[in-house]
């Protein structure tokens, strides 16, 4: 990425720039906007943290999203949390999984709050989930996952198992 301007009011559109391209605003990212615009890390880091759609950590391949907003959380959202955290594998602070399949985001609320408590999986939406169901639907993509690397191992031909 080659920054040209010094124009402050391009700091946003040039992080949402490099949050497209990359999926995340990587640490040389930062440097190179800071240089090109004059602004402070610190301050594009208080940019970044305060806008949620940035993130600065590659993500895994699927978004697991899970409200834990104010109704989302006393109809059992820390229950889904650590439902999907424990399926995965993550230890508290741990938000994308080892392999790079999985991210795990917590939303403060999807404005879905009558169906709380709420997920979304990649595109799929579950409302009134249970701690059970968030495991089903996490191991259905891991499943999917092993069939499609199987599949790629025998050379994209179906197996039986
Ligand atoms: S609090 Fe969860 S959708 Fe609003």
């Amino acid at each position: 990425m080659t920054v040209s301007t010094q124009d402050r009011s391009a700091l946003i559109p040039l992080l949402q720039q490099v949050q497209v391209e990359m999926g995340y605003v990587p640490k040389e990212a930062i440097d190179e906007i800071s240089v090109a615009l004059r602004v402070s890390t610190s301050e594009i880091f208080g940019v970044l943290t305060f806008y949620s759609q940035f993130r600065l950590n590659p993500t895994g391949k699927h978004m697991v999203k899970i409200c834990s907003g104010t109704a989302c959380h006393v109809r059992g959202a820390p229950l889904i949390i650590d439902a999907v955290e424990d399926e995965l594998g993550l230890t508290d602070g741990e938000e994308t999984t080892e392999d790079g399949e999985f991210t795990v985001e917590k939303v403060a609320c999807f404005g879905a709050c009558s169906l709380a408590p709420v997920i979304i999986i990649d595109e799929e939406t579950k409302g009134n989930i249970t701690p059970d169901q968030a495991r089903r639907m996490v191991r259905k993509i891991i499943k999917a996952i092993a069939k499609e690397s199987a599949a790629g191992k025998n050379g994209g031909e179906a197996t039986n198992e």
